[in-house]
């Protein structure tokens, strides 16, 4: 589609932003809905953050994507923040209101939920969940674990001050539990949520003994280079249903699309084929 005057934009702010597949699937959305629109990469440094982000409104974006390593110094140059975001501790889309004031949200917390409630039928929120990691996902992950209605938060990280500090900010029933004992606090979990770099391509395997694990659990890798990790493929061979990290991706990137360009998009087999043949 050509880019005239009129054309809506936004676009994701990342250093480095080049791996994003944030264009790929939002532009796929536009042709879908034949809306006159673009979505850009924008390699910008941490130091260039506030003045990319304040020229937004003057030049006539609708919105971005933050990814790595934005989110969390991002809270402190817009100008609302989302309960969920001011929760987190960090942002993932920024909408540019018609007064020109910069309004910042983290849609992973109702992505996460949206992929598991469109991929794992099985899922059942009122069962404890087991969460490996306490980085900016986990956090975002158990926020919306915790809207879901789950009663009791299993979180196993390698770091213990990350998952006090995680626990702490958060509320909810997070029980901290250390890296060794990853194996044992499955028992009695419907849900099982990586969200360590472990399995990620270039990082070693994640080591996780599933025996404990009852069948009727879910397990969600957010990891998605590749697709299928070692956790998964264990958990596939093991019968238990698995969900993998690319529909977290999908789903989070929805919400921001409707508040940037009018329209709610599907999340479709057609889309994740798009996404993954990297076109
Ligand atoms: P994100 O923002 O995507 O969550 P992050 O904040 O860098 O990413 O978090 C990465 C997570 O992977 C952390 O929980 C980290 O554990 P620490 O808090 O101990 O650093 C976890 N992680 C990375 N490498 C690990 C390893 N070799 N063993 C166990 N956990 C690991």
């Amino acid at each position: 589609m050509t880019i005239t005057g009129k054309t809506k934009v936004a676009g994701i702010m990342g250093w480095p932003v080049s791996h994003s597949k944030s264009p790929s699937l939002h532009g796929f959305w536009l042709r879908e809905h034949g809306i006159d629109g673009t979505y850009i990469p924008m390699p910008v440094k941490p130091e260039n953050l506030k003045t990319a982000l304040r020229a937004l409104p003057a030049l006539g974006f609708a919105g971005v994507n933050l990814t790595v390593p934005h989110k969390e110094e991002a809270l402190r140059i817009v100008d609302d923040v989302s309960p969920a975001a001011q929760r987190i501790g960090a942002v993932n889309t920024i909408v540019v209101r018609d007064n020109g004031h910069l309004t910042a949200d983290n849609t992973d917390v109702t992505g996460f939920i949206a992929n598991l409630r469109q991929n794992a039928a099985a899922w059942d929120a009122k069962m404890p969940a087991v969460v490996l990691g306490a980085g900016g996902a986990a956090r975002a992950i158990c926020v919306g674990l915790i809207d879901a209605g789950c009663p009791e938060i299993r979180l196993v990280n390698r770091t213990p001050e990350k998952t006090k500090a995680l626990a702490k900010v958060i509320g909810g029933n997070i029980q901290g539990a250390a890296w060794e004992r990853r194996h044992d606090v499955l028992a009695g979990a419907g849900l099982l949520v990586n969200t360590t770099t472990l399995g990620m391509e270039g990082q070693p395997a994640l080591e996780l003994d599933l025996a404990a694990l009852p069948a009727y659990a879910v397990v969600n890798d957010i990891v998605y280079a590749p697709l299928e990790t070692p956790l998964l493929a264990q958990a596939r061979q093991r019968g238990l249903a698995v969900v993998d990290g690319l529909g977290m991706l999908l789903h989070q990137a929805a919400p921001a699309f409707a508040a940037w360009f009018g329209v709610m998009p599907h999340v479709t087999p057609a889309l994740r084929a798009h996404v993954l043949s990297g076109s």
